[in-house]
């Protein structure tokens, strides 16, 4: 298979908004468009994305996994962007029809198509640093996906950086393509000299989020994360997980979680930590790094309740459990 997210179906859903209206949405090649080189979004970054996934059930049938969330935290990344509003039933409307054009082409588990609609400022006007995009465009582009942990289920190394900051505090609840070229340096810093797979995020010491992931620290019965703020992102796993555990019984915490905390928690032999997002799903975390040292999280390795809740939501992904909170949209 090959890497996540290279590979494309070869048609994608497009719109254009004039101004004053978005055009129709039409289907068309998905190996280009065509942009001004002055458009606002080459310049000034006028740009937001999202991801999510269709699922193939074994009647046949395509589930798409909490669109509904996709697409509210789409308007308010256009919005936060100050690009055009973005009409939610035609994304909706997109992003379905696209989806049941290729149909046949969504893998079967554990595969799934990852879908990226996507949106930014078109406007050629190379004066407008400080002024939004009057006119924009956005797409809906598939990529059939394969099984995320077909290589194993390895524990990831994560490196605490306490000094920088993902993004800006007010810009985390935006899905922006500049928050994560912000992000690139420190996280090549971070595999370059501690062999890290990701940088955790932690300004101030503060516990926030990894380049793509929120975090979830699991002890015992109890999962601890950072309460929803306008510094980081809302992922639509983070709160499908925390959903799953509150009905396992287990106690979910939203609230501040300090490195010292974490740290201290991390050495119990029973602890766990995981990376919750669309791709990954679940990711186990072994390793923690901070200021040079060497932290494993528990016993080092994958952890029992990481894997089960990971099942669980897979199994409702996949339509082998039901689906008690409505999140499939049958298409
Ligand atoms: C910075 C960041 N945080 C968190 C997430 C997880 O969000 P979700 O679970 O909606 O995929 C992502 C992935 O999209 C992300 O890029």
């Amino acid at each position: 298979m090959a890497a996540f997210g290279s590979l494309f179906m070869p048609e994608m859903a497009i719109s254009w908004f004039d101004g004053s209206s978005w055009s129709e949405s039409q289907v068309v090649s998905s190996d280009s468009i065509q942009l001004h080189p002055g458009a606002h979004v080459l310049h000034y970054s006028s740009t937001c994305f999202e991801g999510l996934k269709a699922f193939r059930h074994a009647d046949g049938s395509i589930k798409i996994f909490r669109m509904d969330q996709n697409i509210a935290r789409f308007a308010q990344s256009a919005e936060l962007l100050a690009l055009p509003r973005i009409d939610a039933a035609q994304t909706t409307r997109m992003i379905t029809e696209i989806v049941a054009r290729f149909a046949d082409e969504v893998p079967a588990p554990p595969g799934s198509m990852y879908i990226r609609p996507t949106h930014f400022g078109t406007e050629p006007a190379i004066g407008k640093a400080a002024v939004p995009s009057l006119t924009s465009c956005q797409y809906v582009l598939l990529s059939p996906v394969g099984d995320y942990f077909a290589g194993g289920d390895k524990a990831l190394r994560l490196l605490i950086d306490d000094q920088g900051m993902r993004c800006p505090p007010h810009m985390g609840m935006v899905k922006s393509g500049g928050n994560y070229a912000g992000a690139l340096r420190p996280i090549m810093k971070a595999r370059a000299e501690a062999q890290a797979d990701q940088v955790l995020f932690c300004p101030g010491g503060d516990v926030q989020e990894t380049g793509a992931a929120n975090f979830l620290l699991i002890d015992g019965d109890e999962i601890i994360t950072k309460a929803l703020d306008e510094s980081f992102l809302h992922g639509v796993t983070r709160d499908s997980i925390l959903t799953l555990a509150r009905d396992r019984g287990m106690k979910v915490s939203e609230r501040a979680l300090s490195i010292d905390e974490l740290l201290e928690r991390a050495a119990k032999p029973g602890c766990e930590a995981a990376l919750s997002g669309t791709a990954a799903v679940l990711a186990p975390v072994g390793t923690l790094i901070y200021h040079g040292k060497e932290y494993p999280v528990g016993n080092g390795g994958v952890g029992a309740t990481t894997v089960k809740l990971r099942q669980a939501l897979n199994d409702i992904q996949w339509g082998k459990a039901e689906d008690r909170h409505g999140w499939l949209t049958s298409i």
